[in-house]
């Protein structure tokens, strides 16, 4: 082997560059950082070539004095901390002082600033990381830093590069997030000389419109919570609005944007018994966290962090956007059956004679006179509700936006009437949810435990057993108890009461994981709710089952009382609008 030799802080600087600047996006990240860092209220971004032959970021921030130039583009070299005190709770998005000095050692890359105070702009240029002399310049504000023919140097990573219409496409990716990010400053991104974005600095409703889709927010619950130390605020997409796309996925920790497991998991688990199969949930989120209580030193792109106390970020993050997507159907807004399936477009008009509104309802009025008695509704529902008797006199009641039930139809759907028009319900899918949420209630949060006559030992690995010693008090909150016997053994004790029949061994595993994982776990919660659901699904009203006009209020007002009763215990719709303008459409009426 060749004997041990120091690297030459060029070879350095280009080995950091292969971990910081992976391809032209991640190099644009950092200088839209530096900008933003700098306090900058407009930057423009100038690409070409995907981002390869040219990245250029003019922003009008705080500018860099003349005998501070060199040091920017020296590695190690940074004014964003100084002490290891200051790495404790970093606040801006830099810190490393690694950016420059990676690009340059990669790039031509040419750095002209102007301090509030100096009487003109001053340039340097690196060529391949050779530092130049600083010379006067033009540039009436502000940094702009000009990068050219990256990879130049390393010809090896330049092979690795894509089309320039994909790397164009992550630059603009990382463009989007930060300016997602920060709202409040305003950014343009030109292409090859076409412009792509023209952003003026807004509030995050009007960013998210411009970046997400006009669509996104006005379908999305709002989200606005605080807990110890964090606040989260944003828009998660209603489930009936989820796609199977993964690409509206914003979560930003005090500016940055970051790919947090704890955090993606909290929101998956948030949307758990709400989203239908493949669906993903789509979100944008700002959490703002006590700088002391994340490090987001762990990743060379920082696109990752750690928490403090990560079970508890969990719990808040989860449960903020549970109460955001919880909705009774009487809050949430309706979900027009038109928009979501097309219906007023699919159908050929007219098929069918028009029947005078009028005459239609009297006819089903007529129909569905109530046959069985309310005792049976009473046994259905329970009695939380009191059924009504008959048709209502006031058909559009405010209180009560899914109407009046009309009939029901093939035994699977409810047809209802209410100020807006038709309303269509799942009856076996609705009743479902209803039964779900009410044994969920009942059950309440806390799992009481049942003890086991006889403890269950299994196999566990040293780090289980950490895990185990450590969460004694979490997992007693779940209902469940474990212990060591020895290094490499623990045994149940205790599970939850409502999951007498589980396989101790197996759920224990499971927990453990998760609490190590994510710090919390929704394992027993999850399996829990899967049995209720199982419960419910038995207990609710089977398709065919024909009801009352009384028994089928008596459906729409327990829908109108129940949170999550948009959605099926398995995430698809219970319900759907169609407006009169709908209908009208379908008509072609007033054309
Ligand atoms: N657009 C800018 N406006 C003002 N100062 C800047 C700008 N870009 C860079 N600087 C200065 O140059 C320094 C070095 O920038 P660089 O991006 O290399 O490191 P950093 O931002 O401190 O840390 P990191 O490597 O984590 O990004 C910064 O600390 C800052 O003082
Ligand atoms: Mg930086």
């Amino acid at each position: 082997m060749a004997s041990i030799r120091s690297l030459s802080d060029h070879l350095i600087n280009q080995i950091a560059a292969g971990e910081v600047i992976e391809r032209p996006a991640a190099a644009l990240k950092e200088l839209l950082e530096n900008s933003v860092d700098a306090g900058a209220r407009t930057v423009d971004v100038e690409l070409a070539g995907g981002g390869v032959k040219l990245i250029r970021v003019a922003d009008d921030g705080t500018g860099i004095a003349r005998e501070d130039l060199a040091l920017a583009v020296a590695r190690h070299a940074t004014s964003k901390i100084a002490t290891p005190a200051d790495l404790e709770a970093i606040a801006t998005l830099g810190f490393r002082g690694e950016a420059l000095a990676s690009i340059a050692a990669v790039s031509r890359l040419s750095l002209t600033s102007r301090s509030a105070d100096a009487a003109h702009a001053w340039r340097i240029e690196v060529d391949a990381g050779e530092v130049g002399i600083p010379q006067p310049a033009a540039l009436a504000a502000g940094t702009t830093v000009t990068v050219q023919e990256l990879y130049f140097n390393t010809p090896a990573r330049r092979k690795f590069l894509r089309t320039d219409a994909t790397e164009y496409g992550h630059c603009e990716e990382a463009f989007q997030r930060i300016a997602l990010s920060h709202p409040e400053v305003g950014f343009t991104l030109s292409h090859n000389g076409s412009v792509r974005h023209r952003l003026l600095g807004a509030g995050r409703r009007a960013r998210v419109d411009a970046l997400v889709g006009d669509a996104f927010a006005a379908q999305a619950a709002t989200v606005d919570a605080s807990g110890p130390g964090f606040t989260l605020a944003g828009w998660a997409v209603r489930p009936a609005y989820a796609t199977t796309g993964r690409d509206a996925q914003y979560l930003f920790i005090n500016g940055r944007f970051v790919r947090d497991r704890v955090l993606t998991h909290a929101l998956r688990e948030a949307y758990r018994d709400i989203l239908h199969n493949d669906r993903q949930p789509a979100y944008a989120l700002w959490l703002s966290i006590e700088p002391r209580l994340v490090d987001v030193n762990v990743h060379p792109t920082k696109i990752e962090v750690r928490f403090r106390d990560s079970g508890a970020l969990h719990q808040f993050v989860r449960r903020a956007v549970e109460k955001a997507l919880a909705a009774t159907a009487a809050e949430q807004p309706a979900v027009s059956a038109a928009e979501r399936l097309g219906v007023a477009a699919a159908l050929t008009p007219p098929l069918v004679a028009r029947t005078p509104a009028a005459e239609r309802s009297t006819q089903e009025a007529l129909g569905l006179a109530a046959r069985e008695p309310a005792a049976f509704y009473a046994r259905l529902f329970g009695e939380r509700a009191a059924p009504r008797t008959g048709m209502p006199d006031l058909p559009n009641d405010d209180e009560h936006p899914l109407g009046f039930a009309l009939a029901q139809l093939h035994g699977i759907y409810v047809l209802a009437q209410n100020r807006d028009g038709l309303v269509l319900v799942d009856m076996h899918a609705a009743h479902e949810r209803i039964l779900y949420e009410r044994l969920k209630n009942s059950a309440d949060r806390a799992l009481p435990m049942q003890p086991l006559l006889v403890p269950m030992p299994f196999a566990a690995d040293s780090l289980d057993v950490a895990t185990a010693e450590e969460n004694t008090e979490t997992l007693s909150a779940l209902g469940f108890s474990l212990s060591a016997l020895g290094p490499s053994t623990l045994a149940v004790r205790g599970i939850p009461a409502l999951l007498g029949d589980a396989d101790a061994a197996v759920l224990a595993r499971a927990v453990l994981a998760d609490l190590r994982e994510y710090g919390g776990s929704g394992v027993l919660t999850a399996r829990r709710d899967e049995l209720l659901s199982t419960m419910a699904c038995h207990g609710a009203v089977r398709a065919h089952r024909s009801l009352t006009v009384p028994e089928m209020n008596a459906l729409l007002r327990e829908m109108e009382a129940t949170e999550r009763a948009g959605q099926c215990n398995h995430g698809r719709p219970t319900w759907y609008q169609l407006s009169l303008a709908d209908l009208d459409r379908m008509f072609m009426r007033g054309r």
